[in-house]
């Protein structure tokens, strides 16, 4: 049973100008049309999640640890993740209030306290001194160019300490490979992604075409060693080879 004291929520809200912009409506007005991605599994989700999952039950086995989960939205595959692990405290950051509204229904099932901010991560990251174990971003650091990139892995070394991990499932290319090759093989899935109508895929290309940003494999070990990363070690690669999940420490 849920230890229903120990359990409690708070949500912080900091507004953002990059709320607003159009290349968010797809998470802040159409949640569902997202929520097909990860039902469908067209992103590989359940793979990327389980990997998650079996990095914390042979890393952070035994262990009481903090999760921080950047961009969770609504935070409903990080639940399934972290369900059973040792985590005594959890935080989820994100710009949609539909997904946050969402999480905040969903997250007691993890039996301890959490927080939701809503707002920007960069802005939240920057400020942001308190230590975590254990950090994770899913799907949502390459809406960030190159250099904020890197403030931001930068932001989050400076808070896990010596002993802790930081995880990031992400838009990635093949070396050699530029933005317009990686946008051409996402959109050449559309045959595949049978789930949405034409409205969907529209308002899913408008979003993709204008705020992802991947990197390559060496940008992303460029980018981790920069941000003060020893070793970075890559654990999973989507089938589609348009996202690979990366472990640095
Ligand atoms: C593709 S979804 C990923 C959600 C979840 N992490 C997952 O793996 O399915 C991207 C999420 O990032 C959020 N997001 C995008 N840019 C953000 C930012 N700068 N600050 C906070 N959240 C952001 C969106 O609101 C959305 O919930």
């Amino acid at each position: 049973m849920v230890d229903v004291l120990r359990t409690h929520r708070q949500l912080d809200r900091h507004v953002s100008a990059r709320a607003s912009l159009p290349s968010q409506q797809i998470f802040q007005r159409d949640w569902k049309i997202y929520r097909k991605f990860i039902d469908n599994n067209y992103l590989f989700h359940r793979e990327a999640y389980a990997c998650l999952r079996s990095v914390l039950a042979r890393e952070m086995s035994g262990k009481s640890f903090s999760f921080l989960d950047i961009a969770c939205g609504d935070a409903g595959a990080s639940i399934d993740a972290l369900r059973g692990a040792g985590i005594v405290h959890y935080e989820g950051i994100d710009l949609s209030r539909a997904a946050l509204d969402i999480a905040d229904a969903n997250l007691s099932a993890l039996g301890c306290p959490f927080v939701l901010k809503e707002g920007d991560f960069a802005e939240v990251l920057s400020q942001r001194e308190e230590p975590v174990d254990f950090v994770w971003i899913g799907l949502s650091l390459h809406h960030l160019r190159t250099p904020e990139k890197r403030s931001v892995m930068r932001a989050v070394r400076s808070i896990i300490g010596e002993n802790g991990r930081f995880l990031i499932y992400e838009n990635t290319s093949p070396d050699g490979e530029n933005r317009e090759g990686w946008l051409e093989r996402w959109q050449a899935q559309r045959p595949f992604w049978t789930a949405f109508d034409a409205a969907e895929w529209d308002v899913t290309w408008n979003h993709v075409s204008a705020a992802d940003f991947p990197e390559t494999v060496s940008g992303w070990r460029s980018l981790a060693e920069e941000a003060g990363f020893k070793r970075a070690r890559e654990l999973f690669v989507a089938p589609s080879d348009l996202f690979r999940l990366y472990s640095f420490e």
